[in-house]
């Protein structure tokens, strides 16, 4: 099928993954984005006469009635994503998580299929292993703001709500605030890392999967509508300090595990994957591959700070 697809979020560092692939198979692609970091990550796209962009915002309701009809798949990215962005400016996250998505969601028909980026920052802390019909129970605004939009979009029986484990590795437009990308750029750059709660235990799955869990959804979607899947590998579970040894396997440097800090989100469980598994779909990158490519690639990024002489 020759799907007409809208990404909104396509610039960051999920989407600029994701829409090379979804042109290479021949679809026609339209970003909004309102670019709160850059759309550099999108500069090759450009060349493909399948590839459209839109600057605009998902809460703008004229510019999503108008547009939202056009498309056969919508993959909902756009968010103010992870804790401590929330945090830092609260009223704005709350706007584009929540009323963004319901703006969407008002808009979709039941021709339509939906994709939405969620979270497992959903749970909370869950003592048992996490499946998709745990409890949500979400500790920080990211949480709770991602939660509603997913009860939201939900209402939509045309909704595939996807609930990513943290990614790492690589994208067009880099993110180094993620767990693995942060300890392996701070492992390299500074040669020491300090690490709290090294005992939580955490869920992981490289971008470029997360990429292919869409291909894989767009190629299932008739049987997978109206449910939600954890997106992940039930061979990605691993502790901050697994993580941890995996990099001083790689690096020269030193960890300090520090008794204060904490993860706002207070993700700390084992998440099972099988519902998606059993469906046929696997992660295929390990964290090893991807902090191997990480490493090399940090060759090529400074830390420049404008208030030093180094
Ligand atoms: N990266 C992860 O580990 C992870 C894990 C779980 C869920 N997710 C979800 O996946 C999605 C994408 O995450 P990402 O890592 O690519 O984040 P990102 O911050 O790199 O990308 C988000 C994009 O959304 C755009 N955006 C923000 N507000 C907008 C608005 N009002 N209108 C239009 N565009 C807007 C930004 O400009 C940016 O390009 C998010 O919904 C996030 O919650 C990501």
């Amino acid at each position: 099928m020759n799907y007409n697809i809208l990404v909104t979020g396509g610039a960051g560092y999920i989407g600029t993954v994701l829409v090379p692939q979804l042109l290479s198979r021949g679809y026609k692609v339209t970003v909004l984005d309102n670019l709160l970091h850059n759309a550099d990550g999108l500069i090759s796209c450009f060349r493909s006469k399948n590839f459209t962009f839109v600057k605009g915002d998902i809460r703008d309701e004229s510019l999503i009635s108008s547009i939202t009809p056009k498309y056969d798949i919508i993959i909902h990215l756009a968010a103010i994503v992870g804790y401590p962005a929330c945090r830092s400016n609260p009223d704005l996250a709350y706007s584009i998580n929540v009323s963004g998505s319901k703006n969407i969601s008002k808009n979709l028909s039941k021709e339509q299929t939906i994709f939405f980026g969620s979270t497992g920052s959903n749970y909370g802390i869950v003592k048992e292993i996490c499946t998709e019909e745990t409890p949500l129970n979400p500790l920080s605004l990211y949480g709770t703001s991602k939660t509603e939009a997913e009860e939201i979009l939900l209402n939509n029986n045309s909704c595939i709500a996807y609930r990513f484990a943290t990614a790492f590795g690589i994208s067009p437009r880099l993110r180094l605030d993620l767990l693995i990308n942060d300890f392996a750029f701070k492992a390299i750059k500074q040669g020491y890392v300090v690490v709290y709660e090294k005992h939580f235990r955490r869920t992981f799955i490289h971008v470029e999967d997360i990429a292919r869990s869409f291909l894989f959804g767009i190629d299932n979607m008739d049987s997978m509508r109206s449910n939600v899947y954890n997106i992940g590998s039930n061979k990605m579970n691993h502790t901050k300090e697994e993580i941890c040894e995996l990099i001083k396997d790689r690096t020269n440097a030193y960890f300090h595990y520090a008794a204060i800090g904490e993860d706002s989100d207070k993700r700390d469980y084992i998440v099972s994957y099988d519902k998606i598994q059993k469906l046929g779909f696997d992660t295929e990158i390990t964290v090893e591959e991807g902090l191997d490519e990480m490493i090399k690639c940090f060759s090529i990024i400074d830390i420049n700070s404008p208030y030093s002489n180094v």
